[in-house]
């Protein structure tokens, strides 16, 4: 075969299988000549799982770098959305790969466990970055829960005044926002901004893990995050003249106050059901009203929250549906990676218990520190996003029928002959 003085390729080459880690069983300590294969079985199952997690990390690149065009053109958005779909893909596989570990009975992930003591998941630099790179350490992310958090402890307040009661505990909302600060404050406090590298500290004997998680958030300052990127994409949608809507160079904020009127319209419709069933009074009832109105104003305040409105509930408009349908690719990566979250916690669950002390010395096995972390989302405006939209026949008054063909493909003709 005529090689160009090149040698030909083969599978070893290209895929190189002989570069996978080795991993011998221990041997048990009483008998030399038995191994734990228990143990070879753990090592061997987490580095599938970050071969898996790079992959994740080069398809969330390319998908941000894309995104990251000044113009994002129209040919590109479902190949960004394919990288997306192909990282959730990935998480849904590994989620699928769990239950393997439920085959590790207790006793016998207790008979090594005690080797890996000072390791931990938690350290595991591939998975952090595919945090991070989703954008789990964006100010912005912080900045929507503390809103969040604002307008939700305005109207408790309200509410508990209105009511006289006192109300106990954090919302749920709260709690999301302070984890998340926790976290950010904890990888924040390990970044030295004089000298721009991590503080050495916090990785003993992990300089690979140092160096890695260092490059990570060079990286991101520099190129953004995945969410940063998105949101710079969402907030460059143009919108459309709504009815009856003035001549005006960006109708944004027409679209906003259109579909605020449908919202609280369908939302007074839907509140006879709270007097039919529940027999809550009018005066309650208008009280709700003005809430749930001060919610979906605020909502649609930002411009890129009104374009997730805007591009899923006019999803089935064929000009509408790429883009619609990446939006709805953020989401369902970030609900793999929140099933990867659940899943490895009833897998820990199942395997470890809460009850005896975590390999990292915490007092209960890490399950509580684990069911912190579920919470967590990178893009929770599509989330909450779900909480605005209506029906066809509700969003009927935002745009008259016209208008609407003006997100089709070209006109067909449908004149006869
Ligand atoms: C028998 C199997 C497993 C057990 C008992 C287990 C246990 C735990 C526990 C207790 C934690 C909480 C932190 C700590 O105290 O260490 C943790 C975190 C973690 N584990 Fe596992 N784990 C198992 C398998 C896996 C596998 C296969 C992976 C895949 C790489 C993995 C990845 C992680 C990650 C990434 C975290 C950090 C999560 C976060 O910070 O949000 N674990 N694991």
């Amino acid at each position: 075969m005529a090689t160009n003085g090149k040698q030909p390729m083969n599978y070893e080459r290209y895929i190189l299988p002989h570069q996978l880690p080795e991993v011998r069983p221990r041997e048990t300590h009483d008998d030399p000549l038995r191994v734990d294969p228990d143990e070879q079985f753990f090592i061997r199952t987490h580095q599938a799982f970050e071969i898996w997690f790079a992959q994740i990390l080069s398809e969330l690149e390319y998908a941000r770098l894309l995104l990251s065009q000044p113009y994002v053109p129209e040919s590109d958005v479902p190949v960004i959305e394919g990288h997306v779909r192909r990282a959730a893909a990935i998480l849904d596989l590994i989620n699928q790969h769990l239950p393997l570990l439920e085959t590790l009975d207790t006793t016998s992930f207790y008979n090594f466990r005690k080797h890996l003591f000072g390791a931990s998941g938690t350290q595991s630099f591939r998975f952090r970055e595919v945090e991070w790179l989703m954008g789990l350490l964006d100010g912005g992310l912080l900045d929507y829960g503390k809103r969040k958090r604002t307008l939700d402890e305005t109207l408790m307040k309200r509410a508990a005044k209105a009511k006289r009661a006192k109300t106990s505990g954090p919302t749920p909302s709260q709690r999301e926002y302070d984890s998340l600060a926790q976290y950010q404050a904890q990888w924040n406090e390990r970044w030295d901004p004089k000298r721009e590298r991590l503080d050495s500290r916090g990785f003993k004997g992990m300089d690979a893990t140092r160096d890695a998680l260092q490059r990570r958030l060079i990286d991101i300052r520099k190129n953004g995050t995945l969410r940063e990127k998105a949101i710079e994409w969402l907030e460059r949608t143009t919108f459309p003249a709504p009815r009856s809507a003035r001549p005006n160079a960006r109708y944004g904020d027409d679209f906003a106050e259109r579909y605020r009127q449908a919202y609280m319209a369908a939302y007074i419709a839907d509140s006879s059901v709270l007097r039919d069933l529940q027999g809550v009074s009018p005066a309650e009832i208008k009280r709700m009203g003005r809430e749930a109105g001060q919610k979906v104003g605020f909502f649609l305040g930002a411009p890129h929250r009104r374009a997730i409105v805007f591009l899923v509930q006019f999803a089935s408009q064929p000009l509408l549906a790429w883009p619609a349908s990446l939006v709805e690719a953020l989401l369902e990566l970030d609900q793999a990676f929140a099933n990867w979250r659940d899943r490895h916690i009833a897998m820990v669950a199942r395997v470890l218990g809460g009850g005896r002390i975590s390999t990292l010395g915490s007092a209960d096995s890490g399950l509580l520190y684990l069911r912190e972390t579920l919470r967590k989302r990178a893009f929770p405006e599509i989330w909450d996003a779900r909480s605005f939209m209506l029906s066809r026949e509700e969003a009927a008054s935002i745009y008259t029928p016209r208008q609407l063909r003006a997100f089709g493909f070209v006109h067909e003709n449908h004149s006869p002959g």
